[in-house]
């Protein structure tokens, strides 16, 4: 039977936080996980020397489900999503959550908000939080050997707030987000901390988000704030940064696979920030972006624009439609990417 769908404005949700019916949690202590319980309340009780509290032991991830037309609901690359997670925790010294666990959770706890994921064709999606925390009081700078694994959902419209449309960036080279060898290619709290200066000076400057440049040589562009740059050249090659300091985005890589079924050729290399006066088309992929076209990039006292009339570039046009039609089941899943999560009971 089909849930009745909670009472929101699903067509202007905006990318925030929103109450739903369940959050799951995950606790790890003497050596073992525990069986996971579904809870409605918000909050977490932590002890006040938490490692994640003061040395930033903290790690998460960023995940969708869809409505498909015939009222599934599927996730996106969710094994991706648990595998990353995975190279976080290594990084940071963090117990890891077993892959198999990790999409049990998420499926649990979307099942437990059927009623939260946004109607088929609103535009809306239920956006998947898994959270993971140390939680020892320690104080002493060693990793914890307690953990709660949280995944929480919330219903969200687009991440930049005109969706699908052309957005101005401005490349902030005097801050850098993350560190050469440091924890730039992990998502960890500690990356987007880093980077909320530059990004709240580029957004009062009327820009959508900051664009960064490698912390090694301020040569080459990393990625934005919440999510990678692709560019489009003129003789038709999807290029996209190879870098030890962003984020290796799911979105992405999917990107790669569909460009080159667009024929298209994908390149992933050091881009040289001089190189942004010369592409056809840019834009930003992730999760929360999907994929968000660039109008405009400000790189110290000179600016390129892409979209003269304001509007998505073919290419970025092509691809968007290519991935969400695979994401919300309105196209063939060639490569498997789409999991329809099930009742759990
Ligand atoms: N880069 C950063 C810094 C991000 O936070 C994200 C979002 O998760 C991405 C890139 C895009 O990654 P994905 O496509 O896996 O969501
Ligand atoms: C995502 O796209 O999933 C992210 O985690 C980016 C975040 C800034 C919302």
């Amino acid at each position: 039977m089909a849930t009745a769908k909670a009472d929101l404005d699903w067509k202007n949700l905006g990318f925030g936080w929103r109450k739903t019916d369940a959050n799951i949690r995950f606790t790890f202590g003497d050596g073992k996980w525990d069986e996971g319980v579904l809870v409605s309340d918000d909050v977490i009780p932590l002890h006040i020397g938490a490692t994640c509290l003061h040395y930033g032991q903290e790690c998460f991830e960023g995940l969708k489900a869809y409505e498909t037309k015939s009222g599934d609901v599927v996730v996106f690359r969710i094994e991706e999503n648990a595998r990353r997670l995975i190279r976080s925790c290594e990084r940071i010294m963090m117990e890891p959550v077993p892959e198999e666990m990790f999409i049990h959770a998420v499926f649990r706890v979307v099942d437990a908000n059927r009623r939260f994921v946004p109607p088929y064709g609103t535009g809306g999606t239920l956006y998947i939080r898994p959270l993971l925390l140390g939680t020892t009081g320690a104080m002493a700078l060693r990793p914890s050997v307690d953990y709660l694994f949280v995944v929480f959902v919330t219903p969200v419209g687009p991440y930049f707030k005109t969706g699908f449309t052309p957005v101005d960036l401005i490349v902030e080279d005097d801050l850098d987000r993350a560190a050469p060898r440091g924890v730039g290619h992990v998502k960890v709290g500690g990356n987007y901390a880093a980077g909320m200066k530059a990004s709240t000076r580029a957004k009062a400057k009327g820009y959508a988000d900051a664009l960064y440049l490698d912390p090694r040589a301020k040569r080459f562009i990393d990625e934005a704030g919440p999510a990678n740059f692709f560019a489009i050249t003129r003789d038709r090659q999807y290029v996209t940064p190879d870098s030890e300091s962003i984020l290796p985005s799911i979105t992405n890589n999917s990107l790669i696979t569909l460009a080159e079924d667009m024929g298209l050729r994908p390149v992933r290399r050091p881009v040289d920030v001089e190189e942004i006066f010369e592409f056809a088309e840019a834009g930003c992929c992730g999760t929360a972006a999907v994929i968000t076209p660039v109008k405009s990039i400000t790189y110290r006292d000179r600016v390129v624009v892409y979209c003269q009339d304001g509007r998505p570039g073919p290419v970025c046009t092509d691809l968007y439609q290519r991935l969400t039609a695979i994401q919300c089941g309105d196209a063939p899943d060639p490569y498997g990417w789409v999991r329809r999560v099930p009742e759990c009971g």
